[in-house]
């Protein structure tokens, strides 16, 4: 048990895939594992465990945000010895060449969050992707026939700004797309000893606009998740 989540040890799956919305991760459990138990219903941030080709793995929501995602990836890490952590989720593009339904690897994190402002005493720490499980999924992207970029993402504390063209200083600087968990994601694993990536699909374009429609979301949702399944058990 950890303050919040209510699994005895050894319930969930040293890898685990991280959807932000906790039905989505029910949804995961439901329909692409063979078998599955669930783990956690507090604050119903559903949590899974179940085989995908055989190969024991979990399945939880963590939330919106950077403070929700660390509370639970931080439990998941120091509590259940988690030791590959996937996050699958959507990101708004902020390149005109990253179109909406494009697949977006997160090579590394940028932010405008504090917590590694705090963690780091003011400076600089650089979030970055597990390299083994960032070119399994770009090669198993490309094998499936994904429009698939690779890059800097910024994980950020806020989806309305104050400031509406605030992004376009990342994009300048060659920042793919705007999500608001992966930078606490990268740092927390590194701090474990674990993997971690974040697989995501962009819903939304602050460049056009553009936004996807559920059903668009649905169909792209499931390349992402067999992309993201393929990496973390290449051999399955
Ligand atoms: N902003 C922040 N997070 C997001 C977005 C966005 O436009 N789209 C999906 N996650």
């Amino acid at each position: 048990m950890s303050i919040h989540i209510a699994a005895p040890s050894g319930s969930i799956a040293e890898t685990i895939l991280l959807p932000g919305d906790p039905l989505r991760a029910k949804f995961i459990a439901e329909n692409f594992f063979e078998t599955c138990q669930q783990f956690n219903a507090v604050r119903n941030m559903f949590g899974y465990t179940g085989t995908w080709k055989g190969n024991r793995v979990s399945v939880m929501g963590t939330g919106m945000g950077m403070p929700s995602h660390s509370i639970y990836v931080n439990e998941l890490l120091k509590d259940y010895g988690c030791k590959r952590l996937v996050r699958v989720g959507t990101c708004g593009s902020l390149q005109a060449g990253v179109g909406i339904r494009d697949l977006v690897l997160a090579q590394s994190a940028c932010s405008n969050s504090s917590l590694n402002r705090m963690r780091f005493k003011g400076m600089d720490y650089a979030p970055t992707a597990n390299f083994e499980l960032l070119s399994r999924a770009y090669n198993a992207a490309v094998a499936k026939g994904a429009k698939v970029h690779v890059g800097p993402i910024l994980s950020s504390d806020s989806f309305y700004d104050d400031e509406p063209d605030a992004w376009k200083l990342w994009a300048r600087y060659g920042v793919l797309a705007v999500e608001m968990e992966s930078a606490e994601l990268y740092t927390l694993a590194a701090k474990y000893g674990a993997q971690a990536l974040a697989v995501l699909t962009v819903s939304d374009s602050l460049v056009t606009h553009e936004l996807t429609s559920s059903e668009e979301r649905e169909k792209t949702f499931g390349a992402m998740m067999e992309i993201a399944l393929n990496a973390i058990f290449p051999s399955a």
